[in-house]
């Protein structure tokens, strides 16, 4: 084979592969990735309870957490009280991956792009833009609900 035929063929090569690059690039891309505009609405709960507890059982070490309904619930001191607990929308409000509590630091750590929240849901870390939505925790005889 000529020097310039084996150019050729690899040129031609290279302009196909980059080629397929350019449409699966463009191609797989569905989601919209709007900082705050994941895709993900938080659950608004039809008659209002997310999430039922029952503190006898569940959540007795601090920093342990329960996800149900689009929502995560976290222990962050001992004992009973509501104010003892806080529950976020479990989806991340930059695209949509659950995020995680990290009870060494205190916060809510999305592990796709490493946006924080604090556990109030407001964003300390984007590139979220958007806090997460808070939902509200009560407690009557040890069993915890939380409601939209
Ligand atoms: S999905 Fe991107 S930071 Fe959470």
């Amino acid at each position: 084979m000529e020097r310039h035929e084996f150019l050729a063929k690899l040129g031609i090569g290279v302009a196909a592969a980059c080629t397929g690059c350019s449409i699966v690039g463009c191609g797989s891309k569905v989601s919209d990735p709007t900082p705050g505009n994941g895709g993900n609405n938080p659950p608004t709960g039809g008659n209002g309870n997310l999430l039922s507890v029952n503190l006898n059982s569940e959540l007795q070490s601090v920093g342990s957490s329960k996800v149900s309904n689009g929502v995560i619930l976290v222990r962050l001191a001992a004992g009973a009280a509501a104010s003892a607990f806080t529950a976020v929308q479990v989806s991340c409000t930059h695209e949509g991956s659950s995020i995680n509590y990290n009870n060494a630091l205190g916060l809510f750590i999305c592990p796709n792009h490493g946006s924080e929240f604090s556990t109030t849901g407001a964003v300390l870390q984007g590139p979220a833009a958007t806090a997460l939505k808070k939902y509200t925790v009560n407690v009557v005889d040890n069993t915890l609900t939380v409601t939209a």
